[in-house]
């Protein structure tokens, strides 16, 4: 493979046809860091609206690291997975604690911080302090598994292994930042995971997979896990156009509130377990279902939600129970909490 070549048709082509992101007009690496974490798990469209808003509201490190924790989960409320959320904030606090301030520059320290894998690693300093480190999602992954007809998976640590390899011999010593996005940007728009558009791809001479008339069967697919079906009833509690919310506490979501609920086993009845779940929270209430449910899925988990009402409620004080107005919650409420609280789901009375 003529690699010069291929670098240099594939940047030019970046040139042509990148879209106009709004982390792409920066070099500030705070942005680019914010950015390519919101990124991990989410799509540009998604990303998009939250990125602007973010740094508009914590427009520098220092203005993320004195933020309280509850403000930035708020910022990210709907991006899911709030690892993400948590894990960036800690970094800044120590960003600002033990290097003054400043974006660690060097692959050793920057990688060391909370969060930053990889590939965060190798993005933001490749587009924020030209490091010619690769940047390898699972975009560019598959375009690398297709350009060298490999069976080659992110998924299995010898694959992931081999992959990081390929990636690193094509980055170039100059415009490494522009490289790496040029290979998402490829693997985002034209070298798509089905019917690719081969046609439009500007590497397709130097393509193997497209040569055998298989790009699709690069990189090999994956078993999926059968999602998990979940069965839950949760409680519309209202009182003056508010709604009672709980804060999450365990494995998932933890720290973001919803109203309260409760997962059934098997086959069992909503009201008794509801009932249940409300007084382990001092809650009394006369709860009666609307008929509604609302399906939900996260990660591996395909959640059928009955929704039931209260038509009177006794509600305690207490730290982990807060009236929430929906439509302008103040806090972080999870995807699920916003899903049952729309209008139509939420009768007022
Ligand atoms: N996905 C991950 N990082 C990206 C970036 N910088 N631009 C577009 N898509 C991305």
């Amino acid at each position: 493979m003529d690699v010069p070549a291929l670098r240099r048709r594939l940047l030019a082509w970046y040139g042509r046809h990148r879209r106009a992101l709004p982390w792409r007009d920066t070099r500030d690496p705070y942005r680019i860091w914010v950015s390519e974490v919101m990124l991990q798990q989410t799509q540009v469209v998604t990303v998009t609206p939250y990125y602007r808003a973010f740094v508009a509201r914590f427009p520098t490190l220092a203005a993320l690291a004195r933020a309280p924790r509850a403000d930035v989960l708020a910022a990210w409320a709907g991006l899911g997975y709030y690892r993400r959320a948590r894990h960036l904030h800690a970094a800044a606090r120590l960003v600002v604690r033990e290097h003054g301030g400043r974006v660690p520059d060097r692959p050793g320290t920057f990688g060391r911080l909370p969060g930053v894998g990889r590939y965060t690693a190798g993005a933001v300093l490749s587009i924020a302090f030209d490091h010619p480190l690769p940047a390898l999602d699972g975009n560019v992954a598959r375009v690398l598994a297709r350009l060298h007809a490999l069976p080659l998976s992110l998924r299995d640590p010898r694959g992931a292994r081999a992959l990081r390899a390929l990636a690193q011999a094509l980055v170039p010593a100059r415009r490494p930042g522009d490289w790496n996005q040029t290979l998402m940007e490829l693997g985002a728009t034209v070298c798509v995971p089905r019917a690719p558009r081969c046609p439009e791809c500007p590497v397709r001479r130097w393509c193997r997979a497209s040569a055998l008339g298989r790009p699709e069967a690069f990189p090999p697919a994956v078993a999926h896990r059968a999602p998990v079906r979940v069965r839950r009833a949760v409680a519309l509690i209202e009182r003056r156009g508010r709604l009672l919310v709980v804060k999450r506490q365990g494995p998932l979501l933890a720290g973001l509130w919803e109203p309260p609920g409760v997962e059934l086993e098997g086959g069992a009845p909503a009201g008794p377990a509801l009932h249940g779940a409300l007084a382990a929270l001092g809650v009394r209430a006369t709860l009666a279902p609307t008929g509604e449910s609302v399906r939900h899925a996260i990660t591996h988990r395909r959640i059928e939600v009955e929704v039931w009402r209260a038509a009177a409620a006794a509600v305690p004080r207490s730290a982990r129970l807060r009236w929430v107005d929906p439509a302008k919650p103040a806090f972080a409420l999870t995807a699920l909490a916003k899903k049952v609280a729309r209008p139509g789901v939420t009768v007022r009375r």
